[in-house]
């Protein structure tokens, strides 16, 4: 079994490795470091993203917290129970997950966000670990292409057989459903591709699969 989360010098990826080395130099009081998922793991609910933000969860230590896709992510998760407490985009807000899990496709930050098929493939280890290590696991939210294609290989499908479009479900077997959305980034809710009506849609068809 492989491990949960890349050591904290993790070097699978040479590129990511320089840049947190890189933003180590810069920013030496921040976290910059693989973000571990957050959230129980006996969750049946997992939420897979793409990978940290520079200023956000690069340097809060935290999946989506202090990235501009963190606020309506947390405030959805909210709104529909996932979450207790006050989201303040800090690791250390009190924020609690409820039945719900957070964790990256890649648990790296890239430079200029964007990570490469290598290292997606390459970090494809510890997604199939946080699946494998979810015992009670029903529903993976995919935020965007990158996050569906991550989970339809970790779960040993072809690629063809299950088309991302956003707010669909898709039937993985073993009693797990894969639900597509568009990533709540500040691009996709600016140029309103994502609207908080079309996401909060996305979570009441998680909710109502989960009752
Ligand atoms: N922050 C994350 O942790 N993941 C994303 O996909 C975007 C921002």
């Amino acid at each position: 079994m492989f491990e949960l989360l890349p050591d904290i010098d993790c070097n699978l990826c040479p590129r990511l490795k320089d840049f947190i080395n890189d933003n180590r130099q810069k920013f030496p009081d921040k976290y910059n470091a693989p973000v571990p998922s957050f959230g129980p793991q006996d969750a049946e609910f997992l939420v897979v993203g793409l990978a940290p933000g520079l200023k956000g969860a690069n340097f809060s230590g935290r999946p989506f917290t202090g990235d501009y896709a963190g606020d309506l992510l947390y405030a959805t998760l909210l709104k529909f129970g996932f979450a207790r407490g006050e989201y303040q985009a800090r690791k250390d807000d009190g924020l609690e997950l409820v039945n719900a899990r957070i964790t990256n496709a890649v648990k790296c930050v890239p430079p200029q966000n964007k990570v490469t098929g290598d290292e997606i493939s390459t970090c494809l280890q510890f997604l199939k670990t946080e699946m494998a290590t979810m015992p009670k696991l029903k529903i993976i939210l995919s935020l965007g292409l990158v996050s569906h294609k991550a989970v339809i290989k970790a779960t040993g499908h072809k690629q063809s057989a299950f088309k991302f479009a956003h707010n669909a479900a898709h039937d993985l077997g073993n009693g797990l459903t894969l639900i597509d959305s568009y990533h709540c980034s500040r691009y996709n809710t600016n140029t309103k591709r994502l609207t908080t009506e079309m996401f909060e849609d996305v979570f009441e068809k998680v909710r109502t699969l989960l009752s």
